[in-house]
């Protein structure tokens, strides 16, 4: 595994996990979930579907060795704070106590998860299987009323899922997530800055090429939003 470079303004690291209809009791990925904390470990055990909890425990130990040798540290001894703005709780947008410059994003599907890192500011990151937003009413639910009219005015629209994870890329970002009603919100253009949110910073989001499998995965789409200018993205195929 290679630490990131200092010339991408972001590095998203992707790893695939496998699904299987395994009881919960062979989620347990072994001696590898040893690294999570009490409060990973806790949220890890109350998923009831054993999909959801392989996921999240993938996801999470990602983060921890990908970022333990970035900054230094035992990916076990890596401490995080996730304090939700609105109520306190563990389930708000993580920092690193051990080095907060380092900023990070999370996002997972069952079968794929992604970390994006930054130096250049605060960032935000989304993955989601296209299938997951063909559903009637979507456009209604997420979609703002000019980017509905553009739709049906232009042929080359931009397509759900890409318009769905820049979107929550960008309120990732901007670390207000969902709070914001995702129809309130235009798509955002790929490659510069655009104001997402009336009143907040300028999100610059840019479309992530997986290179997943074809044959084997789902198709997914992703996304990752910067509050910088800076364009440039690596990305590790875990
Ligand atoms: C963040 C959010 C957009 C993620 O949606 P999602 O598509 O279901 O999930 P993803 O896998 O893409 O992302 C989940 C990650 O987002 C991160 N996250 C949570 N809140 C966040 C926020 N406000 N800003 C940025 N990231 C956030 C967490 O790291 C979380 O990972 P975890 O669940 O493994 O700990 C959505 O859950 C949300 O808006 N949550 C906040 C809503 C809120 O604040 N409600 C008040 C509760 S009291």
């Amino acid at each position: 595994m290679s630490v990131p470079t200092a010339d991408a303004a972001v590095d998203v690291w992707v790893a695939r996990v496998h699904e299987s209809r395994e009881s919960m009791a062979a989620v347990e990925p072994g001696a590898r979930t040893r690294v999570l904390d009490d409060v990973e470990r806790d949220r890890w055990r109350r998923f009831t579907d054993p999909g959801a909890a392989r996921s999240y425990a993938a996801l999470h130990i990602l983060a921890r060795t990908v970022i333990g040798p970035i900054v230094g540290r035992d990916p076990a001894a890596l401490r995080f704070d996730r304090s939700c703005v609105v109520c306190g709780l563990q389930h708000g947008r993580p920092r690193l106590i051990d080095d907060p410059t380092l900023r990070l994003s999370l996002s997972r599907t069952r079968s794929v998860v992604v970390l994006a890192t930054s130096r250049a500011g605060p960032v935000g990151v989304d993955v989601e299987r296209d299938d997951a937003v063909a559903f009637a009413g979507f456009e209604e639910v997420a979609l703002h009323s000019d980017d509905r009219g553009r739709r049906r005015r232009e042929r080359d629209a931009v397509p759900d899922a890409t318009a769905w994870v820049r979107k929550e890329a960008a309120l990732k970002a901007l670390g207000v997530g969902l709070r914001v009603d995702p129809a309130s919100v235009r798509t955002p253009a790929p490659g510069k800055p655009v104001v997402v949110v009336p009143g907040l910073q300028p999100v610059n989001v840019i479309d992530l090429a997986l290179d997943l499998d074809p044959d084997v995965d789902a198709w997914h789409s992703a996304a990752v939003a910067l509050v910088t200018n800076a364009v440039s993205v690596k990305v590790h195929l875990h």
